[in-house]
């Protein structure tokens, strides 16, 4: 399997599927790869002729220095992992210089409002952040395809949103939250938690699942209510926010409407982990 650390080595390879007439699948990771990230690169073996999986941890999307300086880097495992998958992947490494030059920074963006909401009030600059990254890394890859998960369905409709900003030409596809049996969404993050914090978890899905239940008979603000009362009740975890949203420019509601697509969308911190899970509801 190749590995790529540097920005021409991948562009060089590139080049080559694109004289061939290859397609170009991608996966965008932060690494500390778990089955949900295996999902997005197994449909993207199915659907394209050559796979691109990146690994890079993005400096510019975190919030907080602690939280970078702790995000899991296993990129040796990483590795192992994706070539019992396919030999034919393709993985990109880069150091933050490869990606970014010497100037770490963020593009200002206007997401039109997306970016405003939920995740983007509680993690300022985070999606400017996400969407510089990827505006870099569809540049030197130039996919036909790209893979996101609904897990993180703010960042999905984000990055459609970056493809009409740049007229970009990629195709982004959204796949299916993955979930331990328990129900916990998989996530690099969980790696973190401890026995308790891992015990309370699937109290986030079970809670998601029985709003999407009664989300046809009881009011936005009667379900709300419930949800925060659930969390007053756990020591483990501690609610940051719930929302019930539109599907399409992710407002939140506080009455629903006819033939409109909502879903509702959770951030929980255990101890100092966060994590987020959303459903549809509708
Ligand atoms: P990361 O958190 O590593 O996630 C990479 C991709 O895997 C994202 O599209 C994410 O939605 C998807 N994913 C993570 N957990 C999932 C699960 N349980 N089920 C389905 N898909 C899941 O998201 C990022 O990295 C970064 O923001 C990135 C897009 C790479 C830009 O830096």
């Amino acid at each position: 399997m190749r590995v790529h650390k540097k920005r021409l080595d991948i562009i060089a390879d590139v080049a080559s599927f694109i004289k061939k007439g290859e397609t170009i699948g991608f996966v965008p990771t932060m690494g500390a790869l778990h089955q949900g990230h295996l999902a997005l690169i197994e449909r993207a073996l199915k659907e394209n002729q050559k796979v691109i999986v990146s690994i890079f941890v993005n400096p510019t999307q975190f919030n907080t220095s602690e939280d970078l300086v702790n995000y899991p880097r296993t990129l040796d495992s990483d590795i192992k992992l994706l070539s019992k998958l396919s030999e034919e992947i393709i993985v990109f490494a880069p150091t933050p210089k490869e990606v970014y030059g010497d100037q770490i920074s963020s593009i200002s963006y206007d997401f039109k409002g997306l970016e405003n909401e939920m995740e983007g009030k509680f993690r300022p600059g985070h999606f400017d952040g996400v969407g510089t990254v990827l505006y870099h890394f569809f540049n030197i890859i130039t996919p036909n395809k790209a893979y996101f998960g609904e897990k993180d369905f703010q960042q999905l409709q984000i990055v459609k949103k970056l493809i009409e900003i740049e007229k970009m030409s990629v195709q982004i596809i959204g796949c299916p939250i993955y979930r331990e049996e328990s129900g916990l969404a998989l996530s690099s993050r969980n790696k973190r938690l401890n026995q308790k914090q891992l015990d309370e978890s699937p109290l986030i899905y079970s809670i998601l699942k029985q709003v999407k239940k009664d989300f046809g008979t009881k009011s936005v603000t009667t379900l709300n209510k419930w949800v925060s009362e659930q969390f007053k009740a756990n020591d483990e975890l501690t609610l940051e926010y719930f929302e019930i949203a539109k599907a399409s420019d992710l407002k939140s509601i506080k009455r629903k409407q006819k033939d409109t697509k909502y879903r509702a969308f959770i951030a929980v911190f255990a101890g100092e982990i966060r994590l987020i899970d959303n459903i549809a509801l509708n």
